[in-house]
């Protein structure tokens, strides 16, 4: 008899090993190699769900495409990040930290796709009961959504083979299993098999199939990384703690770009979209304090509107502290030396603490000229004027370099009320200038400095 395979995991990242490891040679993590015997019975659990259909190749002039492949859950913001609704038949993924929205985001969409669709609840984790009162609170109640509370993976498929769903939810894939696999709910390998079995079901059955999953303290999603390749579509579902804003955002989508964000709010009737983000980040701003300063950012094909706060302040000791958040930390110090350089402020002796508001991350370019602003004006201690956006990418030189999209920004910014606003002096591309809108080209950060503050 051919000996057991035995495999080590790392669990971690996934990474496979055929003997155990005190560290990870993938990803460095001490102590994470567990053993895992690789059982036939994986082989199995999959073959049981495959439709026995043989697929043989075909031109791709013959295949069909039709445009009803997608439907609306029901959430604009939702559809946007899946790049204009669900598409039938596929495997979707929602990630993020615990209590931050997940499973009330899956109930909430349960009332929308329960007027077209047959919907099937599977949580690990609540009773039906529990969903039930939560479903309550939130106004969801259909004939057509049907609850189970259920781990093991077998009875999920014969669930789901006896009363045949459109929709499948699996709320957190860590918490089913796979009886036939001697790995432990939540293991490496129980994520990817089960992650396998959905994907088939998926697939073969026309099943679309939302699944949840809890992410690792670094951020990613718990499991491997194989997870996210096996598919279709990755999305992260953030958010501070102390802030009732949520963003959805892609990681990954087979069917749609993935810069694009989807804004929510927490509140006491579960969640609610945000279809104005830039409004919602703005709220509560302060006038005539120094050391703030709004930009627009380009997230997918929407600009949004964001503030960045900057505190400079004389360093009591011999070495400054410097922290930024939100903003790419190695960008904001960048700027800073460009400042002292270029700008001519000296403040390399200074703690230097940025911020940027609503729990937005900006990674964009665009947004360095007003964190120039933002912070000459908390060094000179004199306000921004209200009314002023910039935007604008600054180089090594502090030269101004052109951005994209600017006429889209532009408008956004005029929307939104802003009467005033920096831009670089060369621009790609016809400029439009929105009606009411002073734009104010600068060439390099000293003047756009001199001008402002
Ligand atoms: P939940 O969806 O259970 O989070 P996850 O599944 O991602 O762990 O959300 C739980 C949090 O949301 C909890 O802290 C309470 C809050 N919440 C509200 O503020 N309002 C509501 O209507 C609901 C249902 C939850
Ligand atoms: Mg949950």
């Amino acid at each position: 008899m051919a000996k057991a395979k035995i495999v080590f995991y790392c669990t971690e990242c996934g990474n496979e090993t055929p003997k155990w490891q005190g560290r990870c040679s993938a990803c460095g993590a001490w102590n994470t190699i567990i053993e895992q015997p690789s059982t036939d019975a994986k082989k199995k659990a999959i073959d049981g769900v495959t439709t026995g259909i043989r697929h043989i190749p075909r031109p791709i002039t013959e295949i069909e495409a039709t445009d009803e492949l997608r439907f609306h859950t029901g959430m604009n913001e939702l559809d946007r990040v899946l790049g204009g609704g669900a598409v039938h038949g596929s495997l979707v993924l929602v990630g993020g930290a615990p209590g931050i929205g997940k499973s009330t985001l899956m109930l909430q969409i349960c009332d929308n796709l329960c007027r077209f669709s047959k919907v099937l609840y599977v949580s690990g984790e609540e009773s039906e009961r529990q969903i039930k009162l939560r479903a309550q609170r939130l106004g969801v109640q259909s004939d057509a959504l049907y609850l189970l509370s259920e781990t093991n993976l077998e009875d999920i498929i014969a669930v789901v083979e006896q009363i045949k769903p459109d929709i499948l939810i699996v709320d957190s894939i860590q918490t089913v299993y796979n009886g036939d696999s001697g790995a432990s709910p939540g293991s490496v390998a129980q994520i990817k098999e089960c992650t396998m079995t959905l994907m088939h079901l998926a697939k073969g059955m026309g099943v679309t199939v939302f699944v949840v999953g809890h992410i690792n303290k670094e951020g990613s999603l718990a499991g491997p990384k194989v997870l996210e390749h096996m598919v279709d579509c990755v999305l992260h579902f953030e958010g501070e703690e102390h802030n009732s804003y949520r963003i959805l955002r892609a990681a990954k989508n087979r069917f749609g770009a993935t810069n694009e964000i989807g804004v929510f709010e927490m509140g006491d009737q579960g969640l609610s979209e945000v279809p104005n983000p830039s409004e919602a980040l703005l709220s509560g701003r302060p006038k005539d304090t120094p050391g703030s300063c709004v930009t627009c950012v380009m997230e997918g094909v929407r600009p949004v509107l964001a503030e960045i706060q900057a505190l400079l302040t004389p360093s009591g000791y011999g070495t400054s502290r410097r922290s930024s958040n939100g903003f790419d930390y190695n960008r904001a110090m960048m700027i800073l030396a460009v400042l002292e350089k270029r700008g001519g402020l000296m403040v390399s002796n200074c703690d230097f603490y940025v911020n940027v508001i609503g729990g937005l991350t900006v990674s964009e370019p665009a947004a360095d000229l007003s964190l120039i602003i933002a912070l000459a004006s908390s060094f000179r201690d004199r306000p921004v004027p209200y009314d002023l956006a910039a935007i604008g990418e600054v180089g090594l030189t502090g030269e101004l370099r052109a951005v994209h999209a600017l006429n889209q920004r532009l408008s956004e910014v005029r929307r939104l009320g802003f009467t005033k606003c920096l831009i670089p002096a060369k621009n790609s591309g016809k400029l439009i200038t929105p009606e009411g809108l002073d734009l104010i080209k600068v060439s390099n950060i000293r003047q756009a400095i001199a001008v402002i503050v």
